[in-house]
């Protein structure tokens, strides 16, 4: 049976202005049930990386297939709707909207996939009572603690109900009692609802409660644990 993430010999290489090989050779499989972190020193190529799982960016070589589909042929439109409908993205920063409450910013990913506006609030809100903010609905993020902001950001990653989540240090801007939390919910999406989670992190208590290690070292995964 095929993984729910499969890369194969991927690398990511630029030309301008000087040649620079941010991925090399990487091979890697997730399935849905697992919670995967990536470590590795800084400047390593670790979000390089998940930049392609997350097709953001085009690999120089190499395929990376989503849940048996191939994307490399797709279209720039073809891989978006492929993100919205199947990855959940979970950032250091937030990137929520400033402008838009809780509410609102985690029902956007909902709208733009086709949902109608009371749908989509419905399930928004059902999202932020999973999630423990039901009460920061109606709020905007300058209003909110960094841990709500961080939640309501996994909320939203959760919008089109994704196979696959990543994460880029998404506990690098919370205290330990948060970031505990930020685990805990990746824990039960992979185990309890059998999503792929897979997480960039320098934290090593995140490392530590993940069930596969991959460890990168100058662009290429040097092994696991
Ligand atoms: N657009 C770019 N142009 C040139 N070099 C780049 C570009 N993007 C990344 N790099 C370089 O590629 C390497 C990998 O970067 P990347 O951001 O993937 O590292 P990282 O492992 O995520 O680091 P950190 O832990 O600090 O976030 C780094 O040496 C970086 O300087
Ligand atoms: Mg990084």
């Amino acid at each position: 049976m095929s993984g729910l993430l499969e890369v194969e010999g991927v690398s990511r290489r630029l030309a301008d202005p000087q040649p620079v090989v941010l991925v090399r050779d990487v091979s890697l499989r997730v399935d849905r049930g697992e919670f995967v972190a990536i470590i590795g020193p800084s400047g390593c190529g670790k979000s390089s990386l998940l930049y392609l799982l997350g097709l953001l960016d085009r690999p120089t070589t190499g395929s990376v297939r989503i849940e048996g589909r191939a994307t490399e042929a797709l279209s720039e439109t073809e891989r978006t709707r492929l993100r919205l409908r199947h990855i959940g993205f979970v950032f250091q920063f937030h990137f929520l909207l400033p402008e838009l409450t809780a509410l609102a910013n985690v029902a956007l990913p909902m709208r733009r996939a086709g949902l109608d506006g009371r749908e989509a609030e419905e399930r928004a809100r059902a999202l932020l009572a999973k999630l423990g903010i039901e009460a920061e609905g109606g709020k905007r993020p300058d209003r909110m603690s960094g841990g709500q902001r961080q939640r309501v950001a996994i909320a939203r990653a959760l919008a089109n109900d994704p196979a696959l989540i990543l994460g880029d240090e998404p506990t690098g801007n919370l205290d330990s009692a948060n970031s505990a939390r930020v685990v805990e919910e990746f824990r039960r999406l992979a185990h309890e609802e059998r999503r792929a989670v897979v997480c960039v992190t320098h934290d090593m208590e995140v490392a530590a409660a993940a069930d596969r290690r991959v460890h990168m070292v100058d662009g290429r995964i040097e092994g696991e644990d």
